[in-house]
């Protein structure tokens, strides 16, 4: 029972979890619909670990054909759920995709693992449940606030059905990881962040508009208060995020939770303002940004970042990379995507 489901296994920060998992000795099957990435990520996976995961195309609002990827794989033990769509300016405009997509893909997980025995599950979470936090750094144990979009509060209602869910299922545990500001690619420039059309976060913004893709950076607003007046997060590398999911799945495979529901801040601790990550990569890639101030963005919060502690305690997790390493694996695989693909976003 070592084989971990891993949903969204194609994304973003799937994938990297997919290598990391991999590189562990896990054995991975992989469910995504490809609605947000493209089946070369494979490739990328396999160029990395010398090994090419098991993939199945299924959408995991077809209950019968996610059934059936358990019924392939009876040696699925713990599962990863990332698969949910993300755009936070979508999900105003089309709210109950956004409920469809992120809340049934949940359920009928849930129900496999009912249906299916399977007890262990990891959940992709985000700070945006902490809407704009009352105090700095943002502790596990901050309020939930009124969600400021529809993206938002799918995430906050996704981790009160499972709540509830264990309550009738004394042998599930469930871990749900909030991810601060997720940013950078593999060392290896093989995988990392192909966001379709023009993006809406800032660090694809930026290495797209060094590349030429992009004419200019908008940059939302430097009237904050905050000491320089941009806005601030907690930026995250890919990869240390990634790590934290293997060891929550050797955490939960281990039987070494404390309650049955737990949940983790994953971010530095590091609050850095929009101006700091332009300057940050400016210094480092020797490239000047051509950047705009412009009006603020709506639902924006000023600044948010988090109090790892619990995580680096509990879990023995710590952040590791630096922001320059960080911004310039953003930058190679920005320059390997554009020679390989030649692509237009
Ligand atoms: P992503 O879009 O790159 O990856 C999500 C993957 O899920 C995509 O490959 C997409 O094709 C797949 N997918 C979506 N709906 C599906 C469905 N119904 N069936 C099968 N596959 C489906 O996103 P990401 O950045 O890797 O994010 C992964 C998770 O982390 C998401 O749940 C997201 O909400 C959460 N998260 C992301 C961030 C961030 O800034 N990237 C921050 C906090 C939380
Ligand atoms: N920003 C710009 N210009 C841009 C894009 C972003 O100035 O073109 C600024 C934003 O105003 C913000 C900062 O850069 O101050 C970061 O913005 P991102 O869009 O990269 O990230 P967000 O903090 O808005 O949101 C991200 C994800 C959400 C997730 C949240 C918390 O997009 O899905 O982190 O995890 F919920």
């Amino acid at each position: 029972m070592n084989r971990v489901l891993v949903t969204g296994g194609t994304g973003y920060i799937g994938s990297h979890t997919v290598v990391e998992l991999m590189e562990k000795g896990f054995d991975v099957v992989i469910i995504d619909n490809l609605s947000n990435s493209q089946i070369e990520v494979l490739d990328g996976i396999a160029g990395i670990t010398g090994k090419r995961p098991d993939f199945e195309q299924v959408d995991l609002r077809d209950k019968a054909n996610t059934f059936n990827v358990f019924r392939k794989y009876p040696d699925i033990g713990s599962i990863i759920h990332f698969a949910a769509f993300k755009a936070v300016g979508e999900s105003v405009e089309k709210p109950l995709e956004y409920y469809h997509n992120n809340i049934n893909s949940l359920i009928y997980l849930l129900e496999a693992m009912n249906a299916f025995r399977v007890n262990n599950f990891v959940f992709s979470s985000s700070c945006t449940v902490y809407g704009e936090p009352d105090t700095l750094p943002v502790t596990e144990n901050a309020p939930i606030k009124k969600a400021s979009s529809p993206y938002g509060n799918t995430k906050q209602i996704c981790e009160e059905i499972l709540q509830d869910a264990l309550i009738p299922n004394p042998d599930f545990k469930i871990i749900s990881l909030r991810y601060f500001n997720p940013i950078g690619a593999h060392p290896s420039a093989l995988i990392g962040e192909l966001p379709v059309g023009v993006p809406n976060n800032l660090v694809p913004f930026i290495t797209q508009t060094a590349i030429g893709l992009r004419d200019e950076l908008r940059v939302f607003g430097n009237d904050y208060n905050t000491p320089d007046g941009y806005g601030i997060r907690d930026y995250i590398n890919v990869v240390d995020l990634s790590r934290a999911h293997v060891i929550a799945i050797e955490r939960l495979l281990e039987n070494r939770q404390k309650q049955k529901f737990e949940i983790f801040n994953l971010g530095t601790g590091k609050g850095l303002s929009v101006l700091e990550i332009i300057q940050t990569f400016e210094r480092i890639t020797g490239k000047k940004l051509k950047y705009r101030v412009v009006d603020r963005r709506d639902g924006d919060v000023e600044q948010v970042y988090a109090d790892p502690s619990y995580a680096n305690n509990e879990l023995g997790w710590k952040a590791e990379k630096t922001l320059e390493e960080t911004l310039l694996s953003a930058w190679s695989w920005e320059k390997y995507i554009r020679s390989k693909y030649n692509a237009k976003g």
